[in-house]
């Protein structure tokens, strides 16, 4: 069983809606209270419980700890999730969107699709989907209507496409987007600079409005956290 420690409210302190430092360690207000997902950590704050959130593990958490100056999501929001995985980042992103919000979270790989499964049986503001990110005409009768937010993190060479193409079936007008761009999985043979360059490029001729761009070192490397404005 996870071990539950206790801080007071000085220990908290708020850095973005439902994100928070306990003693500059990341948290989220845990939505489903009791309910771990990766072995993170527990700590009762008052009356309310928190999940430590592992940068290592997270590179939404990493690119906090990296100076991200806006979180984009808030409580409430339907987001769209690509390259779920099993769940760990979603489930973070779960509790900061709240039982009001919802997240759509595709992933193609049967594995971790199972243990994700496992996660939303608990969390029923997540909603597992076996698809393809590059064929979004595929998984669009899962969603209902349109997204404030896409958060892609699919380790693929044509992730710009793959994110444009979900952009245009499923955000609204002036939502928001977070693109993680791995520069290993576009081309070895270029510095990670290089392709960095080349992606940020791409995402403005498709029209996007670049935010922000953070690099992820030490908690990933070769890897550029982008936030996007449709
Ligand atoms: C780096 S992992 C994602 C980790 C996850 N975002 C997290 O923080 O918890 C990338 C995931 O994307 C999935 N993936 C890659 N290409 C995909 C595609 N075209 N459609 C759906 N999922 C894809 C992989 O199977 C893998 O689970």
């Amino acid at each position: 069983m996870t071990k539950k420690e206790r801080r007071s409210q000085h220990d908290l302190l708020q850095i973005f809606p439902g994100i928070f430092k306990i003693d500059d360690k990341l948290a989220t207000l845990n939505a489903y209270p009791g309910n771990t997902v990766y072995g993170e950590r527990l700590i009762d704050v008052d009356d309310k419980e928190y999940r430590l959130w592992d940068p290592f593990r997270s590179k939404l958490a990493g690119a906090i700890k990296k100076g991200l100056k806006s979180s984009g999501i808030k409580k409430g929001d339907s987001i769209l999730y690509l390259g779920a995985a099993s769940g760990t980042t979603c489930s973070h992103i779960s509790d900061i969107i709240g039982k009001n919000g919802i997240i759509y979270c595709v992933e193609f790989s049967e594995r971790p699709l199972r243990d994700l499964i496992s996660v939303c049986e608990v969390r029923d503001n997540m909603i597992p989907i076996l698809g393809d990110a590059r064929k979004p005409q595929e998984f669009k009768k899962y969603i209902e209507g349109k997204v404030d937010f896409i958060y892609q993190d699919v380790a693929q060479p044509d992730q710009i496409r793959i994110f444009k193409l979900n952009s245009d079936m499923f955000l609204k007008d002036g939502g928001e987007g977070f693109i993680c761009i791995k520069s290993q999985s576009i081309d070895v043979t270029k510095s990670s600079k290089e392709v960095y360059k080349e992606s940020v490029k791409e995402l403005k001729e498709y029209g996007f409005e670049i935010l922000q761009e953070v690099e992820l070192s030490p908690y990933d490397l070769n890897h550029l956290f982008v936030h996007v404005k449709k």
